[in-house]
């Protein structure tokens, strides 16, 4: 038996809702057909979103969607995608397929789009080919009440009134796909997009600057640099820094298949999940000396597992399938979120539908949950709750190549004093019973789920549920207040405590 005491008066930092957010681009089948179908279509749709995926979102309290990319936002020309749809430019989607985009989805889509989710938005504009004054005329267009060329273009294409954008990426990946450039170089640049970037509300607008690759420790301390100490520029020039981190078993050039994979390379993916702990640590670091009071969020706004495609679908498209090994990685790497939320104040899962580790996959008309779904609907009580210091008694575990430390946790208390904890066993062969010591509370209801299989459990359009939620039983409450779990092998375990 493993011990984790939770030390339920001592709050250490507030959980964003906003780590559990995603993140959608132009990018083979998720746009368009996973989440528009137009307006005119067969499949159940409201205003040209499908309604089957919105009410699957809308269950795991979808925080906030980032659009329109991505390598997209960086040659994405916002003007394209306003107006009658059927004067909209037709472009090649040159980073994504080759395919033609025909605009159909813009501006006044996406915004409606997180209407019907309820959620907040996060817009990224073009530095890559874009220009200061296109992007602040987007940012007019999107947000500004009064009379100006830009409103008025809004209103003369129906939207009266403005919208509310929470968050705004300046450039996306400007050491790649986003214009190559050097740190110093973009930091410049972001410097003087993000002068342009105005508030036309009494709120202010929260600006993200284009952060590192992985471990790109130099780029996050020469763009911080640049940027300077905190007190030493305009206090709304910048509000968070992003990070991009995938996941891929086999390296980039050489990726691992989502569904064949044997017991090295499922431990391979794990270690690398783990990964992001010490990638935040060391870019907060570095942050740390110029920002120490902690205001400038760390925003992984693309993180999850990126595998070779399916076979016989479009390279260009990403499309792969989504296993219990991906539940796995998706509950590390939330808890390893939670943990770090004094820092990591925004995080999207790549992507939302059909691309990269997707919740949801559709087919035509169908529509399916992958397990990462899953995790995100048991660690959704931990959205705005306050992360409670916690220890576990932890052993490393893998195979003679890989190994990963065996439990992940983190615990959160909610304003209505309920406590959510959630595990996960990486081992594929161990169960586990863990103590749960909630020190300094009177437990008086447990509430759990659970999530396992094998580690290569999916679903499919044959087998849409072979890897559901379901409620968990085998836990007792104990007559000294601790609650003993088991925790089978290959399974995230929520607990719901009050
Ligand atoms: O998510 C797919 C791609 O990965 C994004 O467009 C890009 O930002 C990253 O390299």
């Amino acid at each position: 038996m493993k011990r984790l005491v939770i030390n339920t008066i001592e709050k250490k930092s507030h959980i964003n809702k906003e780590i559990y957010g995603h993140f959608s681009e132009h990018l083979g089948r998720c746009i368009y057909e996973g989440l528009y179908v137009g307006e005119n279509s067969d499949i159940p749709n409201v205003n040209g979103m499908r309604t089957d995926v919105v009410e699957a979102l809308k269950k795991i309290r979808i925080p906030v969607l980032r659009w329109p990319g991505g390598c997209f936002a960086d040659e994405y020309h916002w003007k394209d995608g306003i107006g009658p749809k059927e004067t909209r430019k037709k472009m090649i989607n040159t980073h994504w397929g080759g395919v033609v985009e025909d605009n159909s989805f813009g501006t006044h889509e996406f915004m409606e789009l997180c209407r019907q989710l309820g959620c907040e938005t996060y817009v990224n504009m073009n530095v890559g080919s874009g220009s200061v004054q296109e992007m602040s005329e987007w940012v007019e267009y999107l947000t500004f009440k009064g009379v100006s060329p830009m409103a008025d273009l809004r209103k003369k294409n129906g939207h009266e009134e403005p919208w509310d954008v929470n968050f705004i990426g300046v450039g996306n990946e400007n050491w790649g796909c986003g214009g190559n450039m050097r740190p110093e170089h973009y930091a410049n640049e972001y410097r003087r997009y993000s002068t342009y970037c105005r508030n036309y509300t009494d709120k202010k607008m929260y600006k993200i600057m284009g952060g590192p690759n992985v471990d790109d420790y130099n780029w996050t301390e020469t763009t911080m640099k640049t940027i300077g100490k905190s007190g030493t520029y305009p206090a709304d020039l910048i509000s968070g820094i992003s990070l991009h981190y995938y996941v891929h078993p086999g390296g980039w050039e050489n990726k691992g298949s989502a569904l064949d994979f044997d017991r090295d390379e499922y431990y391979e993916t794990i270690r690398k999940a783990y990964y992001m702990d010490e990638l935040i640590t060391r870019h907060g670091d570095i942050i740390n000396q110029y920002d120490p009071e902690k205001r400038i969020g760390l925003i992984v706004d693309e993180w999850g597992t990126w595998y070779r495609v399916e076979p016989g679908t479009n390279p260009g498209f990403l499309y792969q399938q989504n296993t219990m090994r991906d539940a796995i990685v998706a509950g590390v790497t939330l808890n390893i979120f939670n943990q770090h939320s004094d820092r990591v104040q925004m995080a999207n899962i790549a992507q939302l539908v059909n691309v990269l580790q997707a919740v949801i996959l559709t087919d035509g008309a169908d529509m399916l949950l992958t397990p990462t779904y899953h995790v995100f609907d048991m660690f959704k009580d931990h959205q705005d709750a306050e992360l409670l210091a916690s220890y576990i008694e932890n052993e490393v575990i893998g195979t003679e190549k890989e190994k990963v430390p065996e439990i992940s946790q983190s615990a959160s208390i909610a304003e209505d004093g309920s406590i959510t904890i959630t595990l996960v066993n990486a081992s594929d062969d161990k169960d586990e019973t863990i103590d749960v010591i909630p020190v300094e509370y009177n437990a008086k209801e447990v509430k759990a789920s659970i999530l396992t299989g094998e580690m290569h459990d999916h679903n499919d359009f044959t087998n849409k549920e072979k890897v559901k939620l379901a409620d968990y039983t085998d836990f007792k409450l104990e007559s000294n207040g601790h609650i003993t779990v088991k925790l089978p092998a290959m399974s995230v375990v929520s607990l719901k405590v009050c």
